[in-house]
């Protein structure tokens, strides 16, 4: 099947163009957009859409939401704790739109996907002017168009096969570091997930148009492309163009120019021996696989709907540490999902000692309405998965130290992000297995590319040492 594909419609470009030039007469200055980012990487690589349409209307982007005319905040619905933060922070926007009531205040995202949420904003927030869903930030320009010739708030839903729209302009926040969607939804239903009802279906792009925007941003000097969807080794299925996911790997890296590839996120039940034998085989691509098991627990795992077994999992790994001795491996561990017993939790655990995962992303169940698993009878309490939580971090602190310990001596190149979020005196960059290492780097300027040898490690950090720029 060919994905329905639309173009952007440059008559509500234009119009907004005519509000934002009359604004700079009035002022002498552009009016500013703020866009904020809550979620996951899909959404920050949405935000630098909506950022790159917002400069496209005539807007200059700014850093603080006081100061903007343009508010767009683009929301996440994987647990609860984030959507209450959301909420929050779109609350403290009623006193700046009281200030200025010519601001406008749009919101997209997962947590608008939900009708109950946009139902409650709808009715409890009369200063959010109208929201767009997940996948669709195509949308804004006539949304904002309508909304500022008066028109009234409105609030979008979602559709089951969202048209996908390739000539986004794209205001990338990072010089060397980019990401690329390979695809877009998600046909998985997990039963604790949110994201298959409000992202709607699997859509893959065209192998052609990925390519085209690889070789774009590796003419332009990027060194590190991240290929993003929610499950890429469902690439390419039910599409009528012959290319899955390993395919397409390898054909990325056959673009010209020094970068790393990456790629997220890749389900256990789709990935394949073909995508772990790209992994060795590709130089340009990292060695590292993001593999999330969710749960160490084969009954657990089957009430997730996760159609693998540990077993096959670990069957996978094996090959993977096989093929590519030195690969990092990291995963995401829900604790507490209904049902889960001490005994699924040790399996859990279990598992992080024969994974012995770099690092993990560790998640407390939260549930989500309209799931099949926030139905389940047999939810855990707060303080039982709390305790859970506790141990499996404490487990993996040590792993990951052991882990970390071991790479002392052993050299990397490091691309260098710029200065170090544990210690400002210091620079920090990660290594193509998605480690990050401080090191003193006089001279160094973000995305250079140095040597380094590791020479300290603890739980949370590597150090290392400048062998040659
Ligand atoms: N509760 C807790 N964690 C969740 N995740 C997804 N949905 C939920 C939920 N309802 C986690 C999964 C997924 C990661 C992105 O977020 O581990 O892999
Ligand atoms: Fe959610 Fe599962 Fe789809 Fe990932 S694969 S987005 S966890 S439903």
């Amino acid at each position: 099947m060919q994905e329905k594909k639309i173009s952007l419609q440059p008559e509500y470009i234009n119009a907004v163009k005519k509000y934002t030039e009359a604004y700079g007469v009035a002022h002498a200055r552009a009016p500013r957009a703020f866009v904020q980012t809550f979620g996951c990487q899909q959404n920050e690589a949405d935000s630098e859409r909506l950022a790159g349409l917002a400069k496209s209307m005539g807007y200059e982007l700014t850093d603080t939401p006081e100061s903007a005319q343009l508010i767009i905040v683009n929301t996440c619905a994987v647990r609860e704790h984030a959507e209450k933060k959301t909420l929050s922070v779109i609350g403290q926007y009623k006193h700046i739109k009281a200030e200025d009531p010519e601001l406008i205040i749009a919101v997209c995202g997962c947590m608008v996907g939900q009708e109950h949420r946009r139902n409650e904003l709808k009715m409890r927030y009369p200063y959010v002017d109208f929201t767009f869903p997940p996948a669709s930030p195509q949308m804004l320009p006539k949304l904002l168009s309508e909304r500022l010739a008066g028109g009234r708030r409105v609030f979008v839903p979602g559709e089951e096969r969202p048209p996908i729209c390739e000539d986004i302009p794209v205001h990338r926040e990072s010089k060397h570091r980019a990401w690329v969607s390979v695809m877009y939804g998600c046909n998985n239903f997990c039963t604790y997930c949110i994201v298959p009802y409000v992202r709607g279906r699997e859509r893959s792009r065209a192998p052609e148009d990925i390519i085209a925007e690889v070789r774009g941003l590796a003419e332009a000097g990027v060194r590190d492309i991240t290929l993003l969807g929610q499950n890429v080794n469902s690439y390419g299925k039910n599409t009528d163009f012959d290319c899955d996911f390993s395919t397409l790997l390898r054909r990325v890296s056959e673009v010209d120019g020094d970068f790393r590839l990456r790629f997220m996120t890749s389900h256990p039940k789709d990935a394949t021996f073909a995508l772990i034998d790209a992994i060795a085989e590709c130089d340009k691509v990292a060695k590292h696989l993001h593999l999330p098991v969710q749960s160490g627990s084969d009954r657990i795992l089957e009430r997730m709907n996760r159609h693998y077994s540990v077993e096959s999992y670990m069957e996978k790994l094996d090959y993977l540490r096989a093929r590519v001795p030195d690969a990092a491996v990291t995963s995401d561990i829900i604790v507490g999902f209904p049902g889960e017993t001490e005994e699924d939790f040790l399996a859990t655990l279990d598992i992080l000692r024969r994974a012995r995962y770099d690092r993990i992303f560790s998640f407390i169940y939260s549930p989500r309405r309209g799931t099949p698993a926030a139905e389940m009878e047999d939810q855990i309490a707060g303080e039982v998965k709390s305790e859970r939580f506790a141990r499996l971090i404490e487990l993996q602190n040590e792993i990951t130290l052991e882990k970390n310990r071991e790479l002392v001596g052993k050299t990397f190149r490091v691309l260098c992000d710029g200065v170090s979020r544990t210690n400002e005196k210091y620079l920090e960059g990660r290594t193509e297995h998605d480690r990050i290492v401080i090191f003193e780097g006089e001279g160094i300027a973000i995305g250079d590319t140095v040597e380094l040898e590791i020479t300290k490690a603890d739980t949370f950090n590597l150090f290392g040492k400048i062998l040659e720029k």
